[in-house]
């Protein structure tokens, strides 16, 4: 079965962020895709600070990505840009780590101004990354999600509507990419 990894690069367990990666997750899950998720912030701050390969978490880490098949990146943005702590991750990820793999990148904002951090922030940095797969990605804001009193999030009408779009999208493009890469097993086995 495919392998789908929510990277989170928010340092805040309680952001908005994740009335978002929660709505995705599930919906990933009703298309019959396995979902992890790598909170980077669970990961030891030391050794990422130091790009410390040997640290056995951070190993593991590492080896979630380059098992995926896909990945969503998650990110607030921070300074008209993704969050410092995804940076200091996606360093550590090796010259062509994100090489054949479908991306979507999931941004939450407080405002409308930085819209574009998709495209000009991220994207050059996914694209070194050996990242060609790259999704349109969801860009919110931080005002269309609630928080419930009894936990969890309520998001608009229009925000889930788009969700279930890119969501929808991506597990189509999962599901060619299994089905290309299987005709050229068939292929190169006979
Ligand atoms: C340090 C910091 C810098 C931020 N910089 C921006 C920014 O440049 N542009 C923007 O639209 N939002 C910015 N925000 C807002 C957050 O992206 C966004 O609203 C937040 O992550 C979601 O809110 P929540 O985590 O409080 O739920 C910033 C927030 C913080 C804490």
């Amino acid at each position: 079965m495919p392998q789908v990894l929510l990277i989170s690069g928010n340092p805040s367990k309680s952001s908005r962020m994740n009335g978002l990666t929660y709505y995705c997750h599930q919906a990933l899950l009703k298309s019959g895709l396995s979902v992890s998720v790598l909170h980077v912030i669970d990961l030891p701050a030391a050794s990422l600070l130091s790009a410390d390969f040997g640290d056995p978490a951070i190993q593991a880490a590492l080896t979630q990505v380059a098992q995926a098949d896909a990945v969503i990146i998650a990110s607030p943005v921070y300074k008209a840009s993704y969050s410092g702590l995804l940076k200091v991750f996606l360093d550590m990820l090796p010259q062509k780590g994100l090489q054949d793999k479908i991306i979507f990148p999931l941004f939450i904002g407080g405002s409308l101004a930085h819209l574009l951090v998709i495209e000009y922030a991220l994207k050059p940095v996914l694209s070194v990354l050996g990242g060609t797969n790259i999704l349109q990605g969801v860009y919110a804001v931080d005002q269309w999600v609630t928080r419930l009193e009894g936990g969890g999030f309520e998001l608009t009408a229009e925000l889930q509507a788009r969700l279930d779009q890119t969501v929808q999208r991506f597990a189509l493009e999962i599901g060619r990419q299994q089905l290309s890469a299987s005709s050229t097993d068939t292929v190169a086995a006979e």
